[in-house]
């Protein structure tokens, strides 16, 4: 078995003009689910996994772990890598100990002449061991407690200098948002975008905050070079929906409906579902 840095699978999609997804995992269930749909797609795919989700399944090493018994014991036979979401300079480290393929340095909260000297600094120990990284110029919006913040668009001339850093591939705001769109967001900025690309001598880019963007903003932004695109919210829905309805259906009452493997499975298998439709979104289906 042999996990994969996201490097060539995205130098791939950046020339083919197709996005590889990001799907962020949470448990056991969003590890079976995503594998098993990228072998059905034929799609590489890269697990994110965000410090938070990273301690919540006990720690990196038990998630690369999982991720690798879980592989082998599907037979996966398409790329997959295992990259660290929105990493600290610390996280970056310990996630490349731990056998992480692929890290986001995530330094764009820094001064940014502190975050080019740490994405310097992530860059070289993670090229020395084959593991390919991503920074972060600008901000990505978010909800918390219902009040959605719009982000901060990325300067393309900071994106430049990042890029000319030697990092794989790089996220850049551009009004996109992690969690739910809210009902009067303006949309991606194509024009940033576009300044972007033409700063940053195509490297792939990458677009956070994957769920909820209407499907021609998708595709315009795979043509202006986004060749990662990042899920979680999405599949939390998802998940979500369908074991509300099994309970709502009183499933779970019925026989041994309460069993967790018949408890969890409408949800594992709507993520399945899910995650094989946004690969053909993508295009990055039958490119494994
Ligand atoms: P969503 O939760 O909005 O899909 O964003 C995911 C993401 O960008 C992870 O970095």
């Amino acid at each position: 078995m042999v996990l994969v840095s996201a490097k060539e699978m995205l130098e791939k999609a950046h020339a083919g003009h197709y996005a590889v997804g990001q799907f962020n995992i949470n448990n056991m269930e969003w590890i079976k689910s995503i594998l098993a749909a990228a072998e059905e797609a034929k799609s590489p795919v890269i697990l994110g996994v965000s410090e938070g989700a990273g301690k919540y399944m006990a720690g990196y090493k038990n998630v690369v772990g999982m991720v690798k018994e879980i592989h082998d014991f599907l037979g996966v036979s398409v790329p997959v890598a295992i990259h660290l979401d929105h990493g600290s300079y610390d996280g970056a480290k310990k996630a490349i100990e731990a056998g992480f393929t692929s890290v986001m340095f995530d330094g764009s909260h820094f001064p940014f002449e502190e975050n080019v000297e740490k994405s310097k600094e992530i860059i070289a120990y993670a090229h020395g061991k084959g593991i390919s990284v991503e920074c972060e110029v600008g901000g990505i919006g978010g909800e918390e407690d219902g009040v959605a913040s719009m982000g901060e668009l990325a300067c393309p001339e900071e994106c430049g200098k990042i890029a000319s850093l030697g990092v794989d591939f790089l996220a850049a705001g551009i009004g996109n948002i992690h969690g739910k769109y809210p009902e009067n967001w303006a949309g991606l900025n194509f024009e940033v975008l576009g300044k972007i690309q033409e700063a940053t001598n195509g490297i792939p880019l990458v677009l956070h905050g994957g769920s909820g963007i209407p499907a021609d903003q998708v595709a315009k932004a795979i043509a202006l070079g986004v060749s990662k695109i990042n899920v979680n919210t999405e599949l939390q829905l998802e998940f979500a929906a369908a074991t509300r309805k099994y309970v709502e259906a009183g499933k779970d009452l019925e026989g041994k409906g309460y069993d967790p493997r018949k408890l969890l499975a409408p949800g594992a298998k709507a993520i399945q579902e899910k995650v094989v439709a946004m690969m053909k979104q993508f295009g990055s289906a039958d490119k494994a």
